[in-house]
């Protein structure tokens, strides 16, 4: 079977990174037009980088790892028996660190930093406030981190619509279904034939448009659901 995965930020509410819309989520405590779009960086590039400074800090204590949904959807691609695309909302490398290999990180990286003058990509896991010159052009002030911002074209779409139109399952898992284009991918997904299936703590803004649905912490459904897909 041809499977795609889209997770969000309820992946790795266990792993103890918030969620954004949930209550104490990040948009509970900053404004998205203060830190998450480029009028933000434009008028105070400071506080934007010290936002995703934080959230880096963050996603390098030791406390922070992987869960079971991650290591599952790993173990569900590695078993070859299927042809799965892991398509991520998520900005974190926790799918990474479960032992995914191909992650379609279709908002940016956490850990990834850009060159705004030449548009060179660094991993990069410092401190985003420090000025430092660009090691590929020089330039200084010049860097942001490697994330897609509110306004801002997701990454890689082509290849997540080649896949949705070419798969015979959908799997959402841990997102809220607000945000565009990945609140629609059910819908192509539906319109080609396949199969959709939601995983979520509780129904999303799209949980009608789904033909079956599981309700519950992802980390009892995903592992569940990978060992029937694999029997
Ligand atoms: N198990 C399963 N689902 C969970 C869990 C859990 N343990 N905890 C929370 N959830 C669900 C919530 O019920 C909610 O539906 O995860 C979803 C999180 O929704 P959001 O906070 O809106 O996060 P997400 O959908 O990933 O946001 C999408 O919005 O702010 C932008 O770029 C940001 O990628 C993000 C995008
Ligand atoms: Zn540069």
């Amino acid at each position: 079977m041809k499977i795609v995965v889209l997770t969000g930020a309820g992946v790795s509410a266990e792993s103890g990174l918030a969620t954004f819309r949930d209550a104490g989520g990040i948009w509970a405590r900053y404004r998205i037009e203060d830190v998450a779009t480029p009028d933000a960086y434009a008028r105070n590039p400071a506080k934007v980088l010290d936002f995703y400074t934080q959230r880096r800090v963050q996603l390098r204590d030791p406390a922070i790892d992987a869960n079971d949904t991650h290591r599952a959807l790993a173990r569900l691609a590695a078993s070859g028996t299927h042809e799965v695309l892991l398509v991520t909302q998520n900005v974190d490398d926790l799918h990474e660190r479960g032992g995914s290999e191909d992650v379609l990180h279709m908002h940016g990286e956490l850990f990834k930093t850009r060159c705004l003058a030449c548009d060179a990509l660094f991993d990069d896991r410092d401190d985003l406030t420090l000025q430092r010159a660009c090691a590929a052009c020089g330039a200084s002030g010049r860097l942001r981190p490697h994330v897609v911002w509110f306004g801002e074209m997701p990454l890689e779409l082509d290849r997540v619509y080649d896949a949705l139109t070419d798969s015979d399952l959908f799997v959402s898992i841990g997102t809220s279904g607000n945000v565009y284009p990945a609140a629609d991918f059910v819908r192509t997904a539906r319109s080609a034939g396949a199969r959709t299936l939601e995983l979520n703590l509780e129904p999303s803004e799209g949980a009608s448009l789904f033909h079956d649905a599981r309700y519950g912490p992802a980390s009892n459904l995903v592992p569940a659901w990978v060992d029937e897909i694999l029997a």
